[in-house]
């Protein structure tokens, strides 16, 4: 996003569902236009049994939305471009019965044609029975959703209009709000389509949501700083140093955080994963690229170094391909050692409170972490065993090296690791 584009005001796309929690849009409406964002809503058969259209075009001073059939806004407007001029989609309350067709997508009205057509980032505020939300369907459908990139929040516990009690509750307005916030705050709010692309298994955060759908956002309020990949160092325009990381381990951290309610900066070197919901991703390619957006991201309250920095760059970068010469002698290939961006981090006037670096390791795994931890100055190490194929892998086991000594995760699933370690995260911060 260019600076530009930051400073222009925000348009919100509100889709309104069939709930007694609809009533709550209206609150939302309010706190958006205050906070100086357009929103445009669209409201569902059943959303208008409890508001009314007069009320939301009243407050949000905009057109309501109501049928896929209307002549008039196909001619005007169209339902397409009316799900893509938005800069945020969201989806308040978010039934049991939308969420399923989302996840379906079924597109059987105009809320659901609009969320199946859209191209920009959806964030959806759950509001149901405790009995629903509990039901495996909606479980399933929750889970598939946060993999299809979808920022689903987590609803609120306590005392619901049918008379019981548990999760299910609408996140009051301003906490919806927030969210909102977080998410236009410079994070990439355009779907992550290559989520849907990408094969069966190759998503960061497969198999599992990467926290617990009930729990509540333990890091809100937090700035989480993960660095991720490799880092590319051309030697000329056609070749360049690299190492095997997959960024697999550092986005599903990344992502595992964001659902933990932490504000996420998540610097990536190349790599070709979709961006995890709710996450401000900065691309990068070379070491010094990545150490540049590390400090600019500052202040943070916990860093997580997973990122695989190249430890040399070639000390000139060739401006045109560098051809092999007639005697056979190869081209020499002199290197610079990068800068250490997690050493430089730790003696950083702005030091993150809690900075983890990741160790690769082959051998003597905790001795090589533990010399590690004291040389660059971090709170933990979490030292990967690369010994197999861990580099590129799904799996991980982990020894996690503080000075109160080691803990040892014997092989998991990434995106298990990084929810132990957010885990483990929210202890401390
Ligand atoms: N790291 C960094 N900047 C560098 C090199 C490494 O920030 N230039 C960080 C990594 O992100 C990781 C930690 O330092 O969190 C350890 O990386 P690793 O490559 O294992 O350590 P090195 O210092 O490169 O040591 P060696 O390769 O000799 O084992």
């Amino acid at each position: 996003m260019s600076p530009a584009d930051k400073n222009k005001p925000k348009h919100i796309l509100l889709i309104i569902g069939g709930g007694i929690a609809a009533y709550k849009a209206s609150e939302l409406i309010r706190l958006i236009k205050k906070a100086g964002m357009t929103v445009r809503c669209v409201l569902t058969e059943s959303g208008a049994q409890f508001v009314t259209p007069m009320t939301l075009a009243a407050l949000s001073e905009n057109e309501v939305h109501t049928t896929l059939w209307s002549l008039k806004d196909e001619t005007e407007m169209g339902h397409i471009q009316l799900s893509r001029e938005a800069d945020l989609v969201v989806v308040c309350p978010a039934t049991a019965n939308l969420l399923a067709k989302m996840v379906a997508g079924i597109a059987d009205d105009l809320a659901t044609t609009l969320l199946l057509a859209t191209d920009t980032q959806v964030l959806a505020a759950p509001a149901m029975n405790v009995r629903m939300w509990d039901h495996p369907a909606t479980r399933r459908n929750i889970d598939q959703l946060r993999r299809d990139g979808v920022s689903v929040m987590s609803p609120d516990q306590g005392d619901m209009a049918c008379g019981e009690y548990g999760p299910g509750r609408l996140p009051e307005p301003p906490e919806i709000l927030e969210e909102i916030r977080n998410h236009l705050d410079g994070a990439n709010t355009k779907k992550p389509i290559s989520a849907s692309m990408s094969k069966p298994g190759t998503s960061p955060l497969d198999g599992q949501p990467a926290f617990a759908p009930d729990q509540h956002r333990p890091l809100h309020g937090k700035h989480i700083l993960v660095t991720a990949g490799p880092t590319h160092e051309p030697i000329d325009p056609v070749r360049y140093i690299a190492n095997r990381s997959s960024g697999r381990q550092g986005f599903a951290i990344a992502g595992a955080a964001a659902e933990a309610g932490a504000k996420v900066t998540l610097v990536a070197g190349p790599v070709s994963l979709p961006t995890p919901a709710g996450v401000m991703r900065i691309d990068v390619e070379t070491a010094l690229e990545m150490g540049t957006a590390v400090h600019d991201a500052l202040p943070a309250d916990a860093a997580i170094m997973v990122a695989a920095v190249a430890d040399w760059r070639a000390d000139t970068r060739a401006d045109q391909k560098i051809k092999k010469q007639d005697d056979g002698v190869p081209a020499p290939l002199n290197l610079t050692e990068n800068p250490d961006i997690l050493a430089g981090l730790a003696s950083h006037e702005q030091r993150p409170g809690l900075l983890i670096g990741f160790a690769a390791e082959t051998q003597k795994i905790e001795e090589h972490a533990r010399a590690k931890l004291a040389k660059k100055g971090c709170d933990w190490i979490i030292a990967n065993d690369v010994s197999g194929d861990v580099m590129g892998g799904t799996e991980n086991t982990v020894h996690i090296v503080t000075t109160d000594g080691t803990e040892i995760w014997e092989r998991l699933p990434k995106p298990e690791v990084a929810r132990r370690l957010v885990a483990k995260i929210i202890e401390e911060i």
